[in-house]
């Protein structure tokens, strides 16, 4: 049998503070009612230490997994940091983790494919494995998303939060772990939602910052439109392709932008809401992290052999499904 690529840890970081709802009614013109109604988020975390950027979330993360797994930093062969905040711009986020951490035997770089990033990340990471040439590869993916959101804007700072989770990848030789992944990337969404200042198109100036372009921009309904279809979409080919019906499916990990995406995309796939992974009342939109978040607070209900169906969709636009046997 083939080498497959299984998740064989997890691990997770939350900031403790919690953005309410009721909180956010006394910033902005907004109302529990209307979020909780058209997101299904309640709270979400911010990560408020001075200093502390995405890597500390991550650093946290990564050492829950080497913890669980019960292995030295040494043994991590490969970092693949998946996220749209990394510490600083063109100095390498996962290259800070390996470091800080004495993971010296490892070689890492960060990878961004905005909200889909994690699975474009295990689909990376997989093949490390699938090679044959590496035995434990680490991804790392989350957000700081309160770095670059604006808490004056109505429309993004009730969606999004902060966390990252970690998972180990190794080889498996029972047929479990990863089975198959449909990724797929549309630049025509990039005008709905991006950050329009601060890179090589726009570089930053005192312009661009009183304008407000180093914060997430977003034109809701636009990507609502998008979401919906093709995270359904992508989640219902992957079933078919593997000759999967609704009952084979052990748990849909929907990506958590929006219940009302999450509930279309379990409805395509004719599952009931007891077979999908819901955290977005908690931590709102954590970007790369509402993945493995799900996986980790999930985690023991899961049973060794049961299939998985990870689902997202994100900015670019990029989105993706990914099929997987737990391994646990
Ligand atoms: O994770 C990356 C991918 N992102 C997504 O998948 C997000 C996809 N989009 C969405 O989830 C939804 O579009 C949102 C949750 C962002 C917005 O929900 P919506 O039902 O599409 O609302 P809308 O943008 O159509 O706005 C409806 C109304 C507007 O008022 P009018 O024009 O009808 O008077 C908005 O101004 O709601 C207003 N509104 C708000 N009202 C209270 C917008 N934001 C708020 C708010 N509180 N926070």
């Amino acid at each position: 049998m083939s080498i497959k690529a299984a998740i064989t840890a997890v691990g997770a970081y939350l900031p403790e503070f919690k953005l309410t709802n009721k909180v956010l009614e006394t910033m902005v013109d907004t109302s529990d009612e209307w979020i909780t109604t058209r997101t299904g988020i309640k709270e979400r975390r911010i990560l408020k230490e001075k200093g502390a950027g995405v890597s500390t979330m991550g650093i946290k993360a990564a050492q829950q997994v080497l913890d669980k797994r019960g292995i030295s930093p040494k043994d991590i062969e490969v970092v693949i940091f998946c996220t749209v905040t990394p510490d600083m711009p063109v100095a390498n986020t996962a290259a800070y983790v390996i470091s800080e951490m004495g993971m010296t035997n490892a070689f890492g770089y960060d990878l961004q494919a905005a909200c889909s990033g994690f699975l474009f990340g295990l689909t990376t990471g997989a093949q490390y494995i699938e090679s044959g040439r590496y035995k434990k590869v680490l991804i790392v993916s989350g957000d700081k998303m309160s770095s670059i959101i604006d808490y004056t804007d109505r429309t993004t700072c009730v969606i999004f939060g902060d966390g990252c989770g970690a998972v180990l990848l190794e080889p498996n030789e029972e047929g479990l772990g990863m089975q198959d992944s449909i990724l797929r990337s549309d630049g025509v969404g990039r005008q709905f939602l991006n950050i329009k200042a601060g890179g090589s198109m726009y570089p930053p100036s005192k312009e661009s910052v009183e304008l407000g372009q180093h914060f997430v921009h977003q034109e809701g309904q636009q990507v609502f439109k998008f979401a919906v279809t093709n995270m359904a979409e992508v989640s219902a080919q992957i079933m078919e392709r593997n000759n999967l019906v609704s009952d084979d499916v052990a748990w849909l990990v929907p990506h958590q932008a929006n219940k009302r995406i999450i509930d279309a995309t379990a409805k395509r796939m004719g599952l009931e809401a007891s077979k999908v992974m819901l955290n977005i009342d908690r931590y709102g939109n954590t970007t790369n992290g509402t993945l493995p978040l799900c996986l980790w607070d999930y985690e023991d209900r899961l049973k060794k052999g049961d299939n998985l169906i990870l689902a997202a969709f994100g900015g670019g636009f990029t989105w993706g499904a990914v099929y997987l046997k737990w391994a646990i």
